[in-house]
């Protein structure tokens, strides 16, 4: 893992942009097994695979996240392109899909639409650790359907990507943000409470924007000026109440852990009802490995049918340090299975077509090249994390033979070159 300051490189060489993680092998290796053990829990219950576009008219974004949100007053990549059109390069994923529901009329088809996607994801935000200006998620919508019971898929699908990943430590947290009947009558309350506080002139400001996130400020002299707000939760209209309580029953059905954390606001505005995060105690200030929830406006609000939506965004780059910190490793760092070394030139040509053959059988090889020597090209075989070295000199093909050696035990059989793949074949099995 590189994370390499642009500041000063060598005369001639670049580095990477500032606050961007790069995955490289073998990071890279463990990187792409916790995005697809994510995606495969989302697949499991039937989401399927939206590939949607890095960048999106700018408008998108601020009307869809919210303009009076962190990420679209101070964290968007936005630029001109060469056609005068203003885009940004996507702060989150739930936008983006929901103008590509409704652009495709996907919810026209039978309902929920449920669909799933893994990329990356882009904000100005100051870098530290678990902080990315380029990060990763995987996220997963379902739309056209209110029913607490696919709240509760959705947040199961989550705990269950954390779990096949071997990661115990984590709390999720629950709250519900209430519905059109209950927040605008709350709102005010808050607005009247809020106002009667010594706050300084930016929190001030948020107070008639949005007062609920002065509800989720850090600061600790703001804490305690809030300790005594108002909570929505507290004056839920009878529906939210309702879908709410019922949500809970499906996760304590389903033996899924929550706490109710009744200041839980989330940084988006298009928020509804159900909302959900996943902490994680191992990742220092930025704690949250993944969040999401209900937004039973942002179709309409984009130009579509009045229909409501839920989903999540797991952050892959976090989860990855989750594991990190709980010392799981449930990936396997070898790049291949089997590793040829060839010692001559007709065994060069012979490793070739073996290699072909075993890779055909669905086993993974590499081998060594560039005629290195046999000491160059078992430590290769070594580093690859192969099980198997495959080892040819001119004069086993005389006889036909191969060396097949168990690089943990450092065993070595002869085997006959034409039995060999499916020695191998049987040996992994
Ligand atoms: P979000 O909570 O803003 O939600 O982002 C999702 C996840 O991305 C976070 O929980 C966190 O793990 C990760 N994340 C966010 N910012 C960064 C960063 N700068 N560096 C590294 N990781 C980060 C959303 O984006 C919603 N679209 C989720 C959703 C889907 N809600 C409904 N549907």
């Amino acid at each position: 893992m590189t994370g390499r300051d642009s500041g000063a490189p060598g005369a001639g060489r670049f580095a990477a942009p500032k606050g961007v993680l790069e995955y490289v092998p073998p990071e890279s290796i463990a990187f792409e097994h916790v995005m697809r053990t994510l995606i495969a829990a989302a697949d499991r219950a039937g989401y399927a695979l939206i590939e949607l576009p890095v960048f999106e008219d700018t408008q998108l974004f601020a009307r869809g996240v919210g303009e009076s949100t962190d990420v679209v007053t101070k964290e968007m990549y936005t630029f001109t392109d060469r056609g005068d059109r203003s885009v940004t390069l996507r702060p989150e994923g739930t936008a983006g899909v929901v103008r590509a529901v409704i652009e495709h009329g996907l919810d026209k088809a039978g309902l929920p639409v449920k669909v799933r996607y893994a990329g990356p994801l882009f904000r100005y935000e100051r870098p530290q650790a678990g902080r990315y200006r380029q990060f990763y998620t995987v996220g997963a919508e379902a739309i056209g359907v209110d029913d607490p019971a696919l709240d509760a898929e959705v947040i199961a699908m989550a705990d269950e990507g954390f779990r096949a990943l071997g990661l115990r430590d984590y709390t999720l947290e629950i709250n519900s943000l209430g519905d059109a009947e209950c927040r605008p009558a709350y709102r005010e309350l808050l607005q009247d409470f809020l106002r009667k506080l010594p706050l300084d002139e930016a929190t001030q400001e948020r107070v008639a924007v949005n007062p609920l996130r002065v509800l989720d400020d850090k600061r600790p002299e703001v804490r305690r000026m809030v300790a005594d707000a108002p909570l929505l939760i507290d004056h839920l209209s009878t529906a939210a109440k309702e879908h709410h309580t019922a949500v809970k029953q499906h996760l304590d059905d389903l033996g899924i852990r929550y706490v109710e954390n009744p200041r839980l606001v989330r940084g988006l505005d298009y928020y509804t009802k159900t909302t959900f995060e996943f902490v994680h105690p191992g990742l220092g200030a930025q704690s949250a490995i993944g969040g999401g929830g209900h937004y039973d406006g942002l179709m309409s609000l984009l130009g579509g049918a009045d229909l409501a939506g839920i989903g999540y965004g797991i952050g892959v780059d976090r989860v990855l340090l989750a594991c990190r910190a709980e010392g799981v490793e449930p990936w396997s760092t070898a790049r291949v299975e089997v590793f040829g070394v060839p010692l001559g030139d007709g065994a060069r040509r012979k490793l070739v077509q073996l290699a072909a053959a075993l890779r055909k059988a669905g086993v993974r090889v590499d081998m060594a090249y560039g005629g290195r020597s046999m000491k160059a090209g078992m430590k290769a075989a070594d580093r690859s994390g192969a099980r198997y070295a495959l080892v040819l000199g001119d004069r086993d093909l005389d006889a036909g033979t191969v060396g097949l050696k168990d690089l943990s035990s450092g065993d070595q059989d002869t085997v006959a070159l034409d039995s060999v793949v499916d020695e191998i074949v049987n040996r992994l099995a």
